[in-house]
């Protein structure tokens, strides 16, 4: 499979386009978009909103982050504030991360772990990832007390599989902090799957629109 992962990385051949200034916890980065990376080469708005939410409200700083579906890696301006951010998504996304990451002499706090949703599709979610060892080890993180999930709800063909390695990646207590767009009208579907009375685990979510089409939610683990 390792074999498979790095023929898909020769194929593409990044564009690193313009790149965008941010502001987070009083430090500026700066982001770089891959115009040829698809979904996963430009920052989406909810990641605004998660940088906001988590300013205004604060968090653990020695609590490390997995960020899933991290696309630019704009999730590794939460290190101005956190020990480790972990930013996973499909590995083709991983020259564009690690070039922000360096861009952002963030080496030290941030770390790319590729790790495809309900790999492989088996019920019991194994979490699988071939990056380098040390901070990325996800085995040796998991599990997370913090994850960030922004917009990744456009595709509803994907819920069971990023609900499965929620829970492969939680315990009871974790928190969920997602942000998405309402662009399929199904987005809804993904947080029923998540609190139905039964599911398992089952997650209690708190709600808030934040735009006219936004959502912020705040999941924390039960069981
Ligand atoms: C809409 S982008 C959001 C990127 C980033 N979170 C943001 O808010 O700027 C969705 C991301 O999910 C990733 N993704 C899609 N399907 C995935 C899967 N099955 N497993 C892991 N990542 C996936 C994409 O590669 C992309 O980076």
């Amino acid at each position: 499979m390792e074999k498979v992962f790095e023929e898909i990385k020769k194929r593409r051949k990044p564009n690193f386009s313009s790149c965008e200034k941010i502001v987070s916890f009083g430090r500026e980065f700066s982001i770089c978009s891959d115009n040829s990376g698809g979904v996963a080469g430009s920052i989406w708005n909810s990641a605004f909103e998660i940088i906001s939410y988590l300013e205004e409200r604060g968090f653990d700083p020695n609590v490390p982050i997995l960020d899933l579906g991290s696309g630019t890696g704009v999730m590794l301006s939460l290190s101005a504030q956190a020990r480790l951010c972990v930013l996973s998504d499909l590995p083709e996304a991983e020259p564009l991360i690690q070039h922000n990451i360096i861009l952002n002499h963030v080496e030290a706090r941030c770390c790319f772990a590729p790790l495809r949703w309900g790999w492989a599709g088996a019920s019991a979610c194994p979490i699988t990832s071939y990056g380098p060892a040390g901070p990325c080890d996800l085995h040796e993180l998991l599990p997370f007390a913090l994850v960030i999930v922004s917009d990744c709800l456009y595709k509803s063909a994907a819920y069971s599989d990023l609900a499965c390695t929620l829970a492969a990646v939680t315990r009871p207590g974790s928190e969920v902090i997602f942000a998405y767009s309402v662009r399929i009208q199904r987005e809804h579907e993904f947080l029923d799957s998540l609190t139905r009375e039964g599911s398992l685990p089952r997650f209690e979510v708190r709600l808030r629109r934040v735009h006219k089409d936004r959502f912020l939610v705040v999941l924390r683990r039960m069981s």
